[in-house]
């Protein structure tokens, strides 16, 4: 990908996406991620269903999508990684660099997602050769879900799998990204799409098809309340990879001539099918074989290996399924090690590599946390009743990246002029515009501080 290669920005000037397809694929990258396939339907699961996927739907729509094209355009005005990006429009538009701290707080958010997701991305990779032992032929939920509870009462297995993505992770990064995750994203993202339709289809046949949709998409009213609001919120904000400044970093990358409306779209539509896809495969397997849809972070690897273990060539089948699980989650990795990396060689100085294993090396260490939470810490309770990976996962997906999307919506809107937002966007129709400004200026800020409010006051 020539992009990352010269984002690697050791040559100078400012890189560029090689084409729109290539920035679209990798932006898709991105977003696509564990956050669809393993955490959407836990989500959804334990937050009732249908009551959050129409909330989860509604608040792409009217935050999810305008955030991220304010978020794409500032990285394209400013050719900045995210905290300069924000100083710098800051200084030059509103005449303070005060709004730099948003990418501040946008680094620390990328380097705690990055501590759990290597983690989880590590049970995804450990899949494999589980798969590919056969051990789950013809497993029922009991014998899966026992599997799945042995790998993680187990700390030192989870470590190696930890490091292993990790370590991958940091050599793309650090190498600057070449070819190979190009050819990665542009085959293996369809690849899974058709992965998860066959999938699906498998669970129409074999699967309670019409009780699962029927709990995703049944919306019950009754059952919204703040925490559901909450947690749709921040798996939105999680799933399309918008708050920290991973698409700021990104949009700084992509040329003038490409539409940011209608990229933005494109990725939030992929983003959702892919999610609404995996909730459409999981639940109806989950009805079918009696597990509860509330079962929690295990509930893709108890439930679909379910189905491989009773398909024809389904260890084969599952090999592969984990195997594109884990591309996508690192094409989701190195999207959050890449604004830190970013970041920081700005202000350091330090070569990207050096950078890249210094931040990898503390996250890798902050990623025991969630290691732990799993067995040795089960116990430890922070914030309520979460595990130490249950507070880091809620502080910020539901916390800062809304937190940090609303303010560069607060800073989009009233900040920057309507004549540069006009002239940066070219969007189609005025009307289309002028709604959009209307979502950043108004919608965006004041929705998240009522449900702030709410949440403080309840
Ligand atoms: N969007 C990714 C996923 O759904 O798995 C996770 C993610 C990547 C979140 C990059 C935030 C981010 F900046």
């Amino acid at each position: 990908m020539q992009v990352s290669n010269q984002a690697a920005g050791d040559s100078g000037g400012m890189p560029h996406w090689s084409s729109r397809f290539a920035f679209i694929m990798a932006a898709v990258g991105s977003a696509v991620g564990l956050g669809n396939i393993w955490k959407f339907p836990y989500m959804a699961g334990t937050g009732g269903g249908g009551a959050f996927v129409l909330m989860y739907l509604g608040i792409v729509l009217l935050f999810g999508v305008p955030i991220l094209i304010a978020e794409l355009m500032l990285g394209r005005m400013a050719q900045r990684a995210p905290a300069a990006a924000l100083a710098h429009l800051g200084r030059t538009h509103g005449g303070t660099t005060a709004w730099g701290w948003i990418g501040g707080m946008g680094v620390i958010a990328a380097l705690l997602i990055l501590s759990f997701y290597s983690v989880v991305a590590g049970w995804a990779v450990a899949y494999i050769p589980e798969m590919l032992s056969g051990e789950l032929a013809n497993a029922n939920a009991e014998r899966t879900a026992e599997v799945f509870g042995a790998l993680l009462a187990n700390p030192e297995q989870l470590l190696v799998w930890h490091s292993i993505f990790m370590v991958a992770t940091v050599a793309i990064v650090a190498g600057g990204v070449t070819k190979g995750i190009e050819a990665f994203v542009t085959w293996m993202m369809p690849a899974l799409f058709i992965m998860l339709l066959f999938l699906v289809g498998y669970a129409m046949v074999e699967g309670e098809f019409l009780r699962g949709v029927a709990y995703l998409f049944r919306p019950d009213f009754s059952a919204i309340t703040v925490d559901v609001v909450i947690a749709a919120a921040g798996q939105a904000f999680f799933s399309l990879s918008i708050g920290l400044g991973t698409m700021l970093a990104y949009g700084s990358y992509l040329p003038r001539d490409v539409s940011i409306p209608k990229t933005a779209v494109t990725v939030a539509l992929a983003d959702t099918s892919v999610a609404l896809l995996a909730g459409c495969a999981i639940f109806p397997i989950v009805f079918a074989s009696g597990l509860n849809p509330g079962e929690g972070p295990g509930l893709v690897f108890v439930t679909l290996t379910v189905a491989f273990g009773s398909m024809p060539f389904g260890m084969i089948v599952g090999a592969v399924f984990f195997l594109l699980l884990a591309v996508a989650a690192i094409t989701s990795s190195i999207s959050l090690l890449e604004p830190i990396v970013a970041t920081l060689k700005e202000r350091s100085g330090l070569s990207r590599p050096l950078l890249c294993v210094l931040i990898g090396l503390v996250a890798w260490v902050m990623g025991l946390a969630t290691v732990w939470s799993f067995n040795d810490w089960s116990d430890v309770k922070v914030l309520g009743d979460r595990t130490p990976f249950d507070t880091i996962d809620y502080v910020t997906s539901s916390i800062m990246l809304p937190l940090g999307g609303a303010l560069m919506a607060v800073f989009t809107g009233w900040v920057l002029s309507s004549e540069t937002l006009r002239r940066e966007l070219g969007f189609d129709s005025e009307a289309l515009f002028g709604f959009w400004r209307f979502l950043i200026r108004f919608v965006a800020p004041v929705g998240v501080a009522a449900v702030a409010i709410q949440k403080i006051l309840g």
